[in-house]
């Protein structure tokens, strides 16, 4: 394991993500809508940065994946607040693909919220399959399998408070 970006650096650019929130915002309430699971350490960390009046919900994105085909995307907003006439900020670990937190806004536009922004931890370079772009975003990263600060390997890792990429030897040692 090799950290990538060392507590102080995560500290450093969630406060620079949460200042660029405040300053799109300033003080209109806002509808914090958090995609589990890898997003809980993020969210626990920006909202306590951010200074408007502020709701906090969770929804769950989740993949089936067929051999070949990407999987459908099941979205379960359940745990969601009402967003109609909403500001809804969501935030999410990291943007890979794209294809998650693209289909997850545009789940959210059809509740009819009156704007839907995103932010996101990382994002990896290189490796967008969408058009769509997240508004705020704390650090770009190369493309490598990244885990730590909310982000898993086979739900491990999650509470390591940097972020790290995995080797070969870890990748081997983790318990299915
Ligand atoms: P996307 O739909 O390809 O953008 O994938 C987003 C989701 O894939 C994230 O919310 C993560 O759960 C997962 N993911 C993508 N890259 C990584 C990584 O490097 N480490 C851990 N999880 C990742
Ligand atoms: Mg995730």
């Amino acid at each position: 394991m090799k950290i990538l970006l060392d507590e102080r650096q995560v500290r450093a650019g969630v406060l620079r993500m949460a200042e660029a929130i405040g300053a799109e915002y300033g003080s209109r309430p806002l509808t914090v809508i958090a995609v589990m699971t890898g997003s809980v350490v993020l969210l626990a960390d920006l909202i306590r940065l951010l200074a408007m009046p502020l709701r906090v919900g969770v929804l769950q994105a989740s993949s089936y994946k067929g051999s070949t085909e990407r999987g459908e995307l099941i979205i379960n907003a359940d745990l969601m607040p009402d967003v109609t006439d909403h500001d809804v900020l969501v935030v999410d670990d990291i943007f890979d693909t794209g294809h998650t937190l693209t289909k997850v806004v545009a789940r959210l536009r059809q509740l009819r919220p009156t704007s839907v922004r995103t932010s996101v931890l990382l994002r990896k370079a290189g490796r967008q399959e969408v058009a769509y772009e997240p508004d705020f975003v704390a650090f770009e990263i190369p493309d490598e399998f990244v885990v730590g600060y909310g982000l898993d390997y086979r739900d491990a890792y999650r509470n390591l408070p940097y972020i790290a990429t995995l080797d070969e030897d870890d990748i081997a040692s983790t318990l299915p």
